[in-house]
């Protein structure tokens, strides 16, 4: 009789200490997860890049259009500044200017480049100031109404390819007025109907990185 309920005090007492032991497992496995999550946040991975950005740098992604069926995208430092979704996207060049130093978006259009007359973008692309970033992004045609005028202003803000943009071409390309070298942001597909993804078009162009903020 005794000896039982020594028997049942000692299966009790080993199965609270196995419950708290995988108890104690368990949730300290939890806490390893929130601080993973918690540390991912301190290195903010923006616009779902691969490599986060440093101190001091802003993290963009910039995707060309599809064909002339999926319009382009332009995220920076984790917002979607230029989208279908966002309504202010249209076919040939998609452009937005931002404050190199603050990263705050100065404005963004978009300029039909087939059917179009190159004076608005003159326009929009002339003035520019010194320390602007400028994003651009095409999207089924950027090429047939851009005059040398044109492809000067986007050559000087370290483009080069804009002097060959031609009809259809994918273009992205990443600069800024008064950076005085070419830019490492910029990818480029001709048109040709040997090496065509679509149709009609080439294949679509991503890409992302981080830019210094310019600190005078
Ligand atoms: C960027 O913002 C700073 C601070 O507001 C301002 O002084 C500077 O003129 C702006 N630069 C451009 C190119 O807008």
């Amino acid at each position: 009789m005794r000896c039982t309920a020594i028997l049942r005090i000692v299966v009790i007492l080993l199965t609270l200490l196995t419950t708290w032991f995988f108890a104690e497992k368990f949730f300290s496995g939890k806490k390893d997860i929130k601080r993973n999550v918690l540390e991912q946040k301190k290195v903010k991975i923006n616009c779902g890049n691969e490599k986060p950005c440093p101190d001091d740098y802003f993290a963009f992604k910039i995707i060309s259009g599809a064909a002339n069926v999926v319009g382009p995208s332009i995220c920076f430092e984790n917002i979607i500044i230029m989208s279908s979704v966002r309504n202010n996207i249209g076919r040939g060049l998609n452009i937005a200017l931002i404050n190199a130093s603050t990263g705050i978006l100065i404005k963004t259009d978009s300029f039909d480049m087939y059917s179009g007359d190159v004076k608005p973008l003159l326009d929009f692309i002339k003035p520019v100031k010194d320390g602007t970033l400028v994003f651009v992004a095409s999207f089924d045609d950027p090429g047939t109404k851009l005059n040398d005028e044109a492809r000067a202003v986007f050559t000087e803000f370290g483009s080069s390819y804009a002097k060959k943009i031609n009809f259809r071409d994918s273009w992205l390309f990443v600069g800024g007025k008064g950076i005085n070298s070419k830019s490492p942001f910029e990818q480029h597909i001709k048109n040709n109907k040997e090496t065509n993804k679509y149709d009609g078009w080439p294949e679509v162009l991503e890409m992302e990185g981080c830019i210094p903020r310019k600190t005078k």
